[in-house]
């Protein structure tokens, strides 16, 4: 088989897992507690915030507080998302040692999500990208909707190459393409990433699958077939997208490690203290938890008691 010997696993459960909780607001001191446990459960990158305005996501409106709150483990990226400037000064000030920039294979989802159409959203990185670059941080592009999208339904592998195309030239040095609304199937999947890694770099490419069909999982080992090395997923499966109605978490971290060590793949993750950062969660959120791997080991919960 010809599957990657490691893999680079993209924690964004405080970030997309959180982003989307409805109800009260949860505690700076609980953001950082989780980003903490991750970083000590072996996670190495980590999406630890979101500077996007807070009237659109409030959840995030203490993107500086928690950036400022967390321990900086050595070797670990903490990352923040930023639509455009006033998000990569936040995320300057609040230290981020990388930012996400995002946009989307759909014209329709781009609006609801950023309020412009994809070329202005490109035009909009541009300014970002050399801000970036001079304070010497890392960028990575999102790409969403990459299989189909809540308001204009299946899209074509090609329209995804091309924003792809566009963000990695731009400069960004990864490009994450999510399945923000979860439908994707394998083949779906294989199609889309042939048509992408004509034009990207297979190396520099991510995948990012919410799970609302159950499918993450396949989609995850169709990649890994392809050669994709960089896994984006979400302790305990948290989240969704606030612009993506009826779209559940992504696929929970400790589903992907279980997969990962069945498959002899190294992600350099300890399984049992990511459980238990699971339980610990979920619990703090009064959630049900989505990890089918944290429910079948939170059956012998004592086993991983410290
Ligand atoms: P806009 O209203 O078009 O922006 O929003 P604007 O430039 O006209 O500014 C309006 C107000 O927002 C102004 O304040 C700005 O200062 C403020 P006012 O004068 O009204 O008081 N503002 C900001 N405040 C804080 N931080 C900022 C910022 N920018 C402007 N960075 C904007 C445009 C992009 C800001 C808005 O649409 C937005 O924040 N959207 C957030 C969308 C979002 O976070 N979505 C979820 C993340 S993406 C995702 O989940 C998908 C992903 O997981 C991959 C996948 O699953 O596919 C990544
Ligand atoms: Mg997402």
């Amino acid at each position: 088989m010809n599957l990657p010997n490691s893999v680079r696993i993209v924690e964004v459960g405080p970030r997309d897992g959180l982003q989307n909780e409805k109800g009260e607001f949860i505690s700076t001191e609980v953001k950082v507690e989780l980003i903490n446990s991750l970083a000590d459960a072996g996670l190495t990158h980590i999406e630890a915030a979101s500077f996007v305005s807070p009237k659109w996501v409030p959840q995030m409106a203490d993107a500086t507080e928690v950036m400022s709150g967390i321990e900086r483990k050595k070797g670990v990226t903490y990352s923040a998302l930023t639509p455009n400037l006033i998000g990569l000064e936040g995320a300057i000030s609040g230290r981020a040692n990388e930012i996400a920039v995002f946009s989307a294979a759909s014209e329709a989802f781009t609006e609801k999500n950023i309020n412009c159409s994809i070329s202005e959203s490109l035009e909009r990185f541009k300014p970002v990208m050399s801000a970036a670059e001079k304070a010497g941080i890392p960028v990575r592009g999102y790409v969403s909707t990459v299989i189909g999208c809540p308001y204009a339904g299946d899209i074509d592998p090609e329209a995804v190459a091309k924003v792809a195309e566009a963000m990695y030239k731009m400069g960004c040095y990864e490009i994450s393409l999510g399945d923000t609304v979860g439908v994707g199937t394998p083949l779906k999947v294989k199609r889309m990433l042939a048509a992408v890694s004509a034009l990207v770099p297979k190396e520099r490419l991510a995948v990012h699958f919410h799970d609302t069909y159950g499918q993450a999982l396949a989609n995850i080992y169709a990649a890994l077939e392809e050669g994709i090395a960089v896994i984006d997923s979400s302790v305990a499966g948290l989240g969704g997208c606030p612009y993506a109605k009826g779209a559940s978490g992504n696929v929970a971290t400790e589903d992907v490690v279980y997969l990962l060590e069945g498959l002899g793949i190294s992600s350099g993750i300890n399984l049992d203290a990511l459980v238990r950062t699971s339980h610990w969660i979920t619990e703090k959120l009064d959630k049900k938890n989505n990890s089918k791997v944290a429910l079948a080991m939170g059956a012998n919960r004592s086993q991983l008691e410290k």
